[in-house]
């Protein structure tokens, strides 16, 4: 009997929990959708600590993870249908989503932009992001101050490595650290021997850290057998892993590097003092600003907004909340 009751319950729960799952609840419904790419660490710790913050407030979270594009523009489009009370797209390209989301106008479905702003559409409501300039400003000013730049110091050897093209932070960010060395590149202070500083000769292609192994194993062959490359730009932790792989197989000492993510493996490096620094991004901060957001555009008030001109996405500007990237380096890993 026990049993019968303990199955009866169970089949309940179940039915209550398909029912609120997928949207055919009543209005008070907290059904969410979350759309995130699978392309680097950081997506995950991301992924994972917003809809804990979600799922502890009761949300009900339908997550889809994509790799690529085509695979993400569908998959929003198939969280849409399900009418969630507000969609957060980690996007994989931010110019892919006009189309699709012409669905969250149609269902009413507040749209937020994490981390990558998503262009062309009057679909996006907010935008939850790190202060994207200020990631590649903090990268360039480091090795400004390192470098002694500013006093007359170098020449130093330089490479730059950039994110994928379809992903707007990796333009912003290189804008930003070409606009800081740009005078010291023109004086001579800063030397790139490959001359490879435009971004579609640097760029990575899709943020695939592997994808950035042949171009340095060639930079390496090419310009540096005499020379020493004393400082490579690299957009992230995952992608100056593999650069730093390449230096040890070339049987060179490792590089001044930056990176970007605080990745527990780059934090190694930054102890072992293979790696100079990362920029931290901290998921905690950012899902924590993001989830904040939803809860506001579900309950229908106004979320914490910290920039209202930052974010032209070609049809509006999109109000976001820029969190303060951090330097780690070996003078702070121990807070961090
Ligand atoms: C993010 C980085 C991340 C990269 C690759 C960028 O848009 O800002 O934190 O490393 O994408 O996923």
């Amino acid at each position: 009997m026990d049993k019968v009751k303990f199955l009866l319950v169970a089949v309940l729960m179940t039915v209550t929990a398909i029912m609120t799952g997928c949207g055919t609840s009543t209005s008070g419904n907290k059904n969410v959708a979350v759309c995130f790419p699978n392309t680097t660490p950081s997506w995950e710790r991301n992924g994972s600590a917003l809809i804990k913050y979600l799922e502890d407030d009761g949300f009900i979270v339908d997550m889809k993870i994509s790799s690529t594009s085509e695979e993400q523009v569908a998959q929003v489009g198939e969280a849409l249908k399900n009418k969630p009370k507000c969609i957060v797209i980690g996007a994989i390209d931010s110019s892919a989503f006009a189309e699709v989301l012409e669905d969250a106008k149609t269902y009413n479905v507040p749209v937020i932009a994490f981390d990558r702003i998503i262009f062309g559409t009057d679909a996006v409501t907010y935008y939850a992001s790190y202060d994207n300039d200020a990631v590649g400003e903090a990268q360039a000013l480091y090795f400004e101050t390192v470098l002694n730049l500013r006093k007359g110091g170098g020449p130093y050897n330089i490479e730059f490595f950039a994110g994928g093209t379809t992903d707007n932070n990796s333009h912003i960010f290189l804008k930003n650290i070409m606009r800081i060395f740009d005078p010291y590149l023109k004086n001579g202070q800063l030397i790139c021997r490959s001359g490879q500083t435009a971004f579609d000769a640097v760029t990575v292609k899709d943020w695939y850290a592997e994808n950035a192994r042949p171009r340095i194993k060639e930079l390496l062959n090419k310009y540096y057998n005499d020379e020493t490359l004393h400082v490579v730009i690299s957009p992230n932790d995952e992608i100056a892993g593999v650069i730093l792989e390449e230096f040890k197989r070339a049987g060179k000492p490792a590089p001044l590097i930056c990176g970007l993510d605080a990745d527990p493996i780059a934090l190694d490096r930054i102890r072992n003092g293979q790696q100079t620094f990362t920029v931290a991004k901290d998921p905690a901060v950012l899902t924590l600003k993001c989830f904040r957001m939803v809860k506001a555009v579900v309950e229908g008030t106004v979320p914490d907004i910290n920039d209202v001109k930052t974010y032209d996405n070609g049809v509006k500007i999109v109000p976001a909340y820029l969190c303060t990237p951090q330097i780690i380096d070996k003078s702070n890993i121990q807070d961090f």
